[in-house]
């Protein structure tokens, strides 16, 4: 498949631009729309260790569709488009900040490593952080004036993805505890229009979040796949059919 029909005109996937951990992402014939299509592959240790799991790139493309189109619905600008396959999608081309914004409502993960911090406790404030998007360098952590020095974001830009990123979590974490599913963290990543906007960019699924069953407490997440600690996509799919009959 290598043209789709989308808003009334025919859209053609053009180069491969760039493949990602989970997914590539093509130019098309229109400069402003992306091609993505999502992989059967899950990576850990960024990058390190690579894996094929048999219809992950469709869980994550439908989770991801849902969770953007919730979004949108819900007020908050996004770059996604439509869905235009199983496995692909269209989305609004962007030029990526190399920033990753993680928000924490839960200690977990790296936050528990780096601070020996009780895992699992609520947090108050809820805890926002930066990384400069980089494998090569493990994608190290940074604050406001390195970002801001380095000329990767302006300050003005900073407070916009503070506040789009407290949105989402508010709407989110509302979302999965319909679906009694905690919402513990997860990174989003934005992207600037041609005229400046920021838009909440990339994709939305348990690749990039934690999320955990509020009854068994179980992961629904990446975390299964990182601690080898059974088949990712169970998970995944529990996450699909939850939000399905609560959206
Ligand atoms: O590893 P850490 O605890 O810092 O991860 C926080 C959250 O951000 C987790 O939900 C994780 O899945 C997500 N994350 C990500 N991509 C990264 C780093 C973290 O999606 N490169």
């Amino acid at each position: 498949m290598d043209s789709v029909e989308y808003d009334n005109r025919t859209v053609t996937r053009g180069a491969l631009q760039y493949t990602g951990k989970a997914k590539q992402v093509f130019t098309t014939d229109d400069p402003n729309i992306l091609w993505v299509h999502y992989l059967d592959q899950a990576t850990a240790l960024n990058g390190k260790v690579k894996e094929t799991i048999n219809g992950k790139g469709e869980l994550n493309s439908a989770i991801s569709q849902l969770l953007f189109n919730y979004l949108t619905e819900n007020g908050i600008k996004n770059h996604y488009l439509g869905s235009i396959s199983k496995t692909d999608e269209l989305i609004t081309s962007l030029n990526i900040l190399p920033i990753e914004v993680v928000t924490r409502n839960y200690a977990s993960g790296h936050f528990v490593s780096k601070f020996d911090a009780v895992a699992m406790q609520q947090l108050s404030p809820i805890v926002q952080e930066f990384y400069y998007k980089s494998d090569a360098l493990d994608d190290p952590f940074m604050n406001d004036s390195q970002i801001i020095a380095l000329g990767y974001a302006t300050s003005d830009e900073l407070s916009k993805l503070r506040y789009e990123s407290l949105m989402i979590n508010q709407r989110l974490t509302e979302l999965f505890q319909k679906a009694n599913i905690q919402l513990i963290d997860f990174k989003l990543e934005f992207g600037r229009t041609k005229n400046g906007d920021i838009l909440l960019a990339d994709e939305l699924s348990p690749d990039n979040m934690r999320l955990v069953d509020i009854t068994t407490g179980n992961s629904l997440d990446k975390d299964v796949f990182r601690k080898h600690s059974g088949d990712v996509t169970v998970g995944y799919h529990e996450v699909l059919t939850r939000l399905q009959q609560v959206i």
